[in-house]
């Protein structure tokens, strides 16, 4: 690890999502003070920094991605004591703490919005939002329906998500002083950076031009052809260069991350320019098909776009919007991108899904640049593919008139002990979403300390990436089956159904599964390997 500010160039940063991490005080929801006393697995785990899912006080429409007060915490969750705790802890530890911000929309209960119903029409509490007589476009929300909601007096808002988020206008110069006056309340706390929440859609093209295709924030798009009216418009690089302006005068390396849904990768590469944020994440590796032509494009082109503006790579895997990868690669190679799963959809190979998640882990903690992982995977968790719908708590679930699940599968509250009511979540037998009852088995006092268990391949994993300076590497690929090299190592995954032989003389550093008898690599397994 680079132990200057620029540590984030080759990160583990590990993604937690505060309600469903750990339970202090058994109400079933995860809070900050649960999230502190488990720093220390995080720590021998071996990761760089943690990212919070949002914590602020929130009505939870979207779980908390609906903000009613950037400077607090919630009380489920605890408070602003806990959270300085959190961070005070997590330095001991030497681990960095990213929070979220969330700037595209706040919640409809934030004292803003509050204001703007009461104040009216033509009212300067309606410019902080996006208020309209008439619905100018027939734009659909991401979460499904129509994106613009009429309150009492007759005018119409925007809300790109849920009905209980507004949209902000970043035309207003109020709302840009609000937001830099937040990014500083966090950094005067001693946060070291900002998950940065719909980076690509505060901006709206200006005469909010109709768009009739896709809503969806990727997919479905030209990627050649505009970008749609609502999404990665140019104006959005401006508000990044000032807020890159003010995290540049604090010490100690603070870093924005996009959350951007924007493609092709040069588009992407625009976000992470020397003056704009220092990391984006890259979805297109996320979204790529379990083939080795598909990755080894992605991988180049990523790779390529970021190099031509001098930000490190990311890569994930899963995240809390998407599917676990445990779960969609234990689908046909193919299936396109899923929006949830229930009880009544096929159902994955769990065990296939289990062992390319593993070989798909080891492949990515050895490219070069800072790897995003998310809460659970390191137990090999997969998606709750079977939740009784009546869980759900997802807006696009509803929104979607029922035709997407949503995200709740992924979502759901941790196992830390097999034997312990909700599997050491909390001390009580509670969570807000219910626990598969196969999930003893992915405890981790089931896989600490036990050859070949999940956490332990990524524990040691992270340790050779450390101690090979992967993170820091670059890669050259080899000819033969899919496989690479990054400084000293060797790095192959066999994608065919034979077994494929290693190299005379690589000696096998790490294998996600076994190799045969013979020593050749076995289908849907990575190696890493000295030459
Ligand atoms: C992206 C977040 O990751 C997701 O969970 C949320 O629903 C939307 N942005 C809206 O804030």
């Amino acid at each position: 690890m680079l132990r200057t500010d620029d540590w984030w160039r080759d990160a583990v940063i590990y993604q937690v999502y505060p309600r469903s991490f750990a339970d202090s005080d058994g109400d079933g929801m995860g809070d900050l003070p649960g999230i502190t006393s488990r720093l220390p697995q995080l720590k021998e785990l071996g990761v760089d920094a943690v990212w919070l899912s949002p914590f602020y006080p929130s009505p939870q429409h979207d779980a908390g991605y609906d903000v009613a007060d950037y400077r607090g915490v919630d009380r489920r969750f605890g408070d602003l004591g806990d959270a300085d705790k959190l961070i005070a802890e997590a330095h001991n530890l030497d681990l960095k703490i990213i929070v979220d911000l969330v700037p595209n929309h706040t919640s409809d209960q934030h004292e803003w919005f509050r204001a703007a119903l009461a104040a009216g029409p033509g009212s300067p509490e309606r410019e902080r939002y996006i208020f309209r007589d008439e619905p100018p476009n027939s734009w659909q929300s991401v979460f499904g329906g129509s994106a613009w909601e009429q309150v009492p007096d007759g005018q119409w808002y925007l809300h790109l998500f849920d009905v209980s988020q507004p949209d902000l206008n970043w035309g207003n110069p109020e709302v840009r002083a609000e937001f830099l006056d937040i990014l500083r309340f966090w950094l005067d706390r001693g946060v070291d950076g900002f998950r940065v929440d719909v980076a690509h859609g505060l901006v709206k093209e200006s005469n909010l031009a109709d768009w009739t295709q896709s809503s969806q924030i990727l997919g479905g798009l030209d990627p050649a052809g505009p970008p749609p009216p609502m999404w990665d418009q140019e104006g959005v690089h401006e508000i990044y260069r000032s807020w890159r302006a003010l995290l540049d005068e604090y010490q100690g390396g603070r870093i924005l991350v996009a959350e951007a849904w924007v493609a092709p990768a040069s588009r992407l590469a625009r976000y992470v320019r020397p003056d704009e944020m220092h990391q984006a994440f890259n979805f297109p590796y996320l979204e790529a098909q379990w083939r080795p032509a598909d990755l080894r494009a992605v991988i180049d082109e990523s790779l390529e776009a970021s190099g031509t503006v001098g930000a490190p790579t990311t890569w994930v895997l899963s995240n809390h919007d998407v599917v676990r990868h445990a779960t969609r690669l234990g689908y046909p190679v193919g299936t396109p991108r899923m929006h949830g799963v229930g009880a009544e959809d096929p159902q994955p190979d769990t065990a296939l899904g289990l062992r390319r998640a593993r070989a798909a882990t080891l492949l990515m903690l050895a490219l070069p640049g800072s790897v995003y992982l998310y809460q659970g995977e390191e137990l090999g968790l997969p998606e709750h593919t079977t939740m009784p719908d009546e869980f759900r708590e997802d807006p696009a679930w509803e929104r979607s008139g029922h035709a997407e699940r949503g995200r709740d599968g992924c979502r759901v509250p941790l196992p830390w002990e097999a034997d312990a009511p909700s599997y050491g979540f909390g001390p009580a037998d509670a969570s807000w979403l219910p626990q598969p009852a196969t999930w003893a088995e992915y405890a981790l006092d089931r896989q600490q300390g036990i050859p070949g268990s999940t956490w332990e391949l990524y524990r040691s994993a992270l340790e050779l990436r450390r101690q090979h300076g992967l993170g820091g590497g670059s890669l050259t690929w080899q000819d033969g089956p899919f496989s690479f090299r990054n400084r000293d190592l060797l790095v192959l995954t066999n994608f065919e159904e034979e077994p494929v032989e290693l190299p005379p003389g690589a000696r096998v550093l790490l294998s996600s599964e076994p190799l045969d008898g013979d020593g050749r690599v076995p289908a849907d397994v990575t190696v890493w390997a000295a030459l």
